[in-house]
C-alpha cells in the first residue's frame, strides 16, 4: 500500500503528505493511506486547473425559458390538473427527497441545518419539523403517508439520524424515513494541495446538490422508489421553510405537458436579487446563477415590462423517477468557491485563517437538466411557498422567513 500511496503523491504533487506522515502513529498513517487511495487526484488535478477559466456565456444562446403562472389558471384548469396530481399522490406513487447536506456555515449553526430552531406563531420548532408538519398535512388530505428521503453528508449524518431518534421522528411513520449520504471532494489550498483536518485526514467537504444523482443510485434510494412503486420524487432544499412539495396542481401539469422534470419558480423582485433565474442555454434548460448572470441581462425586460430573466429557482423540483435512472452516471461540471477552512500545519498545530484560503468543488443540481429538452416551469406566489433560511442575518435570515411563516399560517 504504502509504495503506491507514495508513486500517487508523487505523481500529484502531493509530496507534502509524506512528510506529514512521519509524524502519525501506524494507525493514523493507514487510515490516511487508505483515504488517499480513495480519491481521484487526477479529477483533483483537473478541477484546480480550470479553477482560473470563466464561464464564456458569450459564445452561448440564452434565452427566456417558458413557465405556467398558477395564480392565472383558471380553477377548472386547476381542478383538472388537481384530479391528474391526487390521483398519484393517494396511489403512493410519491415521494419527498430533502436535501440538507451543505453545512449552513452562513447561518452559523454548528449543527445540522434541520435542526436549528425558528420561534415561530405556531412555538418554536425545529426546520425539520416544519418539513414534517408539510407531510402531516398532505397525510391529512390524501389519507397516506408519504416517504420521506433525507440526503445528509459525512458531517452531518449521525447527528441528523440520531436527532430524529431522540425526537421520535417527530410520530412520523419512521419506516417511510430514510437517510443517505452524498459524496465528498477534498478542498484545496491556493497551490492546489490537499489539506489536513484535526482528525489527521485529508479534509472533504459535500460535492454540491448536484451529488444528488450519484447518491440516489449508489445508496439503495433508486431501489426503494422501485420497490415502493414511486413514479415521481420531489425534490427541495432544508432551508426552504415554505416549500410546499405536496402539490398536485404541479404533478398535473408535468404528466400534461409530458415531461419528465419540473421546477417552481417566483417572479424576482428586483434585477439585483442575489438567487439563480431558468433560462434555456443553446435550447436546453438551465439555471444561471446571479454571479454568472452579465448585469445587461439581469436588468432586460420584456415588452409588458417583466424581467426576461425573471424565473427564481427556488430549489424545489420534480423528477419522473426515470431521470434518476437515466442519470445515476452523470458527471456534472463542478463550480468553484473560495472559502476560508481550518487545517493543520506541518508543526500539526490547528490553524483557523482569517482570509478565504481553500477552494471548494460543488456541483449543481440544476446542471442536469441540459440533459433534457424542456422542462415544466410553475410561477406560484412567493409569499405562500418562498421563505429561506440562509444568512444569519438581514435576508434570508430566520427573521425574515419567521415573518413570511406567520404571516402565511395566521391566515
Ligand atoms: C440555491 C440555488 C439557487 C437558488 C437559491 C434559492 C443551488 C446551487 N443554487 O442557492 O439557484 O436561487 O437556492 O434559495 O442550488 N445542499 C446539499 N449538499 C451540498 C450543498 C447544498 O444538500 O453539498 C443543499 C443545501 O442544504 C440547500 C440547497 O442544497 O438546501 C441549496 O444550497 P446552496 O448550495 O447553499 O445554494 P444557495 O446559495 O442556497
Amino acid at each position: 500500500m504504502k509504495e503506491k500511496v507514495t508513486k500517487i503523491l508523487k505523481e500529484y504533487s502531493q509530496e507534502h503528505l509524506l512528510d506529514y506522515m512521519k509524524c502519525l502513529n501506524k494507525e493514523e498513517q493507514e487510515k490516511l493511506e487508505k483515504q488517499i487511495l480513495n480519491i481521484d487526484f487526477k479529477q483533483l488535478k483537473e478541477l484546480y486547473e480550470r479553477i482560473k477559466q470563466n464561464q464564456d456565456l458569450e459564445s452561448k444562446i440564452i434565452e427566456h425559458i417558458k413557465y405556467t403562472d398558477k395564480e392565472k389558471l383558471s380553477e377548472k384548469r386547476k381542478e383538472e390538473l388537481e384530479k391528474i396530481g391526487s390521483k398519484i399522490i393517494t396511489s403512493e406513487k410519491y415521494a419527498v427527497v430533502t436535501m440538507a447536506g451543505g453545512q449552513g456555515t452562513r447561518l452559523g449553526h454548528t449543527g445540522p441545518k434541520g435542526t436549528y430552531i425558528l420561534n415561530t406563531i405556531n412555538g418554536p420548532k425545529y426546520i425539520f419539523e416544519i418539513i414534517i408538519d408539510t407531510l402531516k398535512r398532505a397525510q391529512k388530505e390524501y389519507g397516506v403517508t408519504i416517504p420521506w428521503y433525507i440526503m445528509t453528508s459525512r458531517e452531518n449524518n449521525d447527528e441528523t439520524i440520531a436527532f430524529f431518534e431522540e425526537k421520535n421522528y417527530f410520530s412520523y411513520d419512521k419506516s417511510k424515513v430514510k437517510f443517505f449520504k452524498q459524496g465528498e471532494l477534498p478542498l484545496l489550498d491556493i497551490s492546489g494541495k490537499v489539506i489536513l483536518d484535526k482528525d489527521k485526514k485529508i479534509k472533504e467537504a459535500a460535492d454540491g446538490n448536484g451529488g444528488i444523482y450519484e447518491a440516489i443510485a449508489k445508496n439503495g434510494v433508486l431501489d426503494d422508489f422501485k420497490n415502493r412503486k414511486i413514479e415521481w420524487i420531489f425534490v427541495s432544499g432544508i432551508d426552504n421553510i415554505l416549500s410546499n412539495f405536496v402539490d398536485p396542481i404541479l404533478i398535473g401539469l408535468t404528466i400534461e405537458e409530458k415531461q419528465k422534470i419540473a421546477s417552481k419558480s417566483v417572479a424576482k423582485t428586483n434585477p439585483k436579487e442575489k438567487v439563480g433565474v431558468f433560462c434555456k442555454m443553446n435550447g436546453k434548460p438551465k439555471v444561471i446563477e446571479y454571479i454568472e448572470l452579465p448585469e445587461e441581462m439581469a436588468e432586460e425586460r420584456d415588452e409588458n415590462g417583466e424581467l426576461v430573466y425573471g424565473e427564481v429557482n427556488i430549489g424545489t423540483y420534480l423528477y419522473n423517477i426515470s431521470v434518476f435512472e437515466n442519470l445515476a452516471d452523470i458527471k456534472l461540471p463542478y463550480h468553484v468557491a473560495f472559502k476560508k477552512s481550518g487545517y493543520l500545519n506541518e508543526k500539526g498545530e490547528f490553524i483557523e485563517p482569517e482570509e478565504p484560503n481553500v477552494y471548494k468543488f460543488e456541483a449543481f443540481i440544476f446542471d442536469a437538466f441540459s440533459r433534457y429538452d424542456n422542462m415544466t416551469i410553475l410561477r406560484v406566489k412567493r409569499e405562500d411557498e418562498f421563505a429561506p433560511v440562509k444568512n444569519r442575518t438581514g435576508n434570508d435570515s430566520p427573521e425574515t422567513a419567521v415573518k413570511l411563516y406567520n404571516e402565511k399560517f395566521n391566515k
